[in-house]
C-alpha cells in the first residue's frame, strides 16, 4: 500500500538540497527528543506512541459506545471546541459521500458562541432522538459547557428518566469539572491521556467515538497512524516525509517565507484543513514566531485566492496534497455540436483534468516564486486518514522543535478568555 510521499523538487529553486540536508543532525535531534520525550512540553507527547499503546479492550469499548448510542437515535451530538472537536469533523468529511444520506448523522456543537446557532440547533432536535458526546479535556472551556447546559437541558425534557444513559463525557480524570459531573450522573466516560494535549487527541476516543458511530473502521485508522509512527520514528531523514516536511518548512520560514498554505484537489477535505491549521497555529504561533497556516480547496479556490497566490506579496509557501485514486471519476465524451468546446476532453476523465489542473498550478506558482511542497496519498480511506493525521502531528512536533518553541502548550488562547471572563464579570 502507497502511504504518503513527499516530493520537494518545486522548492528547490528556493531551498538547495544541500540545505536540506544541512538540518539532518538537528531534525534527528528533534526527533529523539520527541521519542524520549526529553524536549520543551515533553510531558505532552504520549500521543507519539499512542497507535502503539492504545488497546483493543479500548478500541472495543469505544466501537461499544458507538453501538450503543446508535440504538438511541441517528444523531450525535459532538459538543466541543478546538482539539476536541476539529480532528472528528476532519475524518467524517473526508470519509462521508458528498450527497448521500447516512443513517447516522454527527452534527457538531460547543464550538462557538452563536446565539443563533445554538437556539437554532435546539429546535431542531427537538423532535429528534439524539446523543450527546461532550469532549473537553480541561472540562471547563466556556463554548462548550454553555452549549453543553442547553443540550443537558432539552435531553432531560425529553428523557427524564434517563437522559444520562444519552450522554458520554470524553475528559481527563484530573480536576476536571466535566469528569465529577459525570460520575455525579452516572455518564459513560472516556479518558484523554494526561499526556495527550487536545489537537494531538484525534486518534483517541475524541475522534475515534464520533467516526464509531459514523461506521468508519477505526481499526484501519489506527493501523494507519501505527504504520505512521513505524516509519517516521525510525528511517533515516532522506527517506523520512515528516521530517524532510518539518526541515524544508523551517528552512522557507527562515527566508521570510512565512505563510503557508495547505491545498487539496477535493472539497471535501476542507476540514482537514481546518484540523491542519489549528495543529500548525497553536503549536508554532509563539514566542512571536512561526508560520501562520491557511487552507484552500483548489480548484475552487483558485478563483478567489488563486491571483494572490500567484501575484500578490512573496512570503507564501504552499503544501498540496494530491489524492491519487478519487473514489468516483466519470468520463468526458463528445457531443456533436461541441459549442461548449470540450470536445478536445474526449475520453478524458474528469479526474485527470483535475490532476492536470494542479501540476499546471504547482508549476505556474512555483514559476510565481510560491515554494510548493507536494504531498501524495493513495487513496481517501480509513487508513490514509489515520497515516496522514499522524504525519502532520510527528512533523508538527520536529517542526516546533527545530522552531525552538513548546509545540505542546497554548498559552496565547488564555489572553481573550482572561479579558472575555473580566467583562463577563466572572
Ligand atoms: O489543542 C488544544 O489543547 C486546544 O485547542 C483545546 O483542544 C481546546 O482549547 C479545547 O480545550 P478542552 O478540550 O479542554 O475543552
Amino acid at each position: 500500500m502507497t502511504k504518503l510521499t513527499l516530493d520537494y523538487h518545486y522548492v528547490l529553486p528556493f531551498v538547495s538540497l544541500e540545505e536540506i540536508k544541512s538540518l539532518e543532525e538537528v531534525s534527528n535531534q528533534c526527533r529523539e527528543k520527541l521519542l524520549k520525550k526529553t524536549g520543551k512540553g515533553n510531558d505532552f507527547v504520549d500521543w507519539v506512541k499512542w497507535p502503539q499503546e492504545i488497546t483493543n479492550d479500548e478500541i472495543a469499548k469505544i466501537n461499544a459506545c458507538a453501538h450503543r448510542l446508535q440504538n438511541l437515535g441517528q444523531y450525535l451530538v459532538v459538543c466541543g471546541i478546538g482539539g476536541s472537536y476539529l480532528g472528528a469533523k476532519a475524518g467524517i468529511d473526508m470519509l462521508k459521500d458528498y450527497y448521500r444520506i447516512d443513517e447516522y448523522k454527527v452534527i457538531f456543537s460547543g464550538n462557538s458562541f452563536s446565539s443563533t446557532e445554538n437556539y437554532q440547533l435546539l429546535e431542531f432536535l427537538k423532535d429528534k432522538d439524539f446523543s450527546l458526546v461532550v469532549i473537553s479535556k480541561s472540562g471547563k472551556t466556556t463554548e462548550t459547557a454553555i452549549s453543553f447546559r442547553f443540550l443537558k437541558e432539552l435531553l432531560k425534557e425529553k428523557y427524564p428518566q434517563d437522559y444520562n444513559k444519552r450522554i458520554v463525557a470524553i475528559t481527563s480524570n484530573a480536576n476536571s469539572a466535566l469528569h465529577t459531573m459525570a460520575l455525579n450522573e452516572k455518564y459513560e466516560e472516556f479518558f484523554i491521556p494526561s499526556g495527550i494535549g487536545g489537537r494531538y487527541s484525534v486518534l483517541t476516543a475524541v475522534g475515534l467515538l464520533p467516526f464509531a458511530f459514523k461506521n468508519y473502521d477505526i481499526e484501519m485508522m489506527i493501523k494507519g497512524s501505527r504504520d505512521a509512527y513505524n516509519h517516521f520514528s525510525q528511517d533515516d531523514f532522506l527517506e523520512n516525509e515528516a521530517m524532510l516536511y518539518a526541515a524544508i518548512r523551517n528552512l522557507l520560514y527562515k527566508k521570510n517565507i512565512n505563510i503557508e498554505i495547505l491545498g487539496f484537489y477535493e472539497p471535501k477535505m476542507r476540514n482537514f484543513g481546518e484540523w491542519w491549521k489549528q495543529l500548525y497555529g497553536e503549536s508554532e504561533g509563539k514566542e512571536h514566531q512561526g508560520i501562520f497556516p491557511s487552507s484552500v480547496i483548489y480548484s475552487t479556490d483558485l478563483h478567489s485566492l488563486g491571483q494572490y497566490v500567484q501575484d500578490g506579496r512573496r512570503n507564501i509557501m504552499e503544501t498540496i496534497v494530491n489524492i491519487v485514486h478519487p473514489s468516483n471519476d466519470l468520463t468526458i465524451k463528445n457531443t456533436l455540436d461541441n459549442l461548449d468546446g470540450l470536445n478536445y476532453l474526449n475520453g478524458k476523465s474528469l479526474d485527470f483534468v483535475n490532476k492536470q489542473a494542479m501540476k499546471g498550478t504547482i508549476i505556474a506558482h512555483s514559476e510565481g516564486m510560491v515554494p510548493n511542497i507536494c504531498l501524495t496519498i493513495d487513496d481517501v480511506s480509513e487508513y490514509s486518514f489515520g497515516y496522514m493525521a499522524y504525519f502532520f502531528m510527528f512533523a508538527c512536533g520536529i517542526s516546533g522543535y527545530l522552531l525552538d518553541v513548546n509545540p505542546f502548550d497554548q498559552q496565547g488562547v488564555e489572553a481573550y478568555k482572561n479579558k472575555m471572563f473580566e467583562l463577563l464579570k466572572k
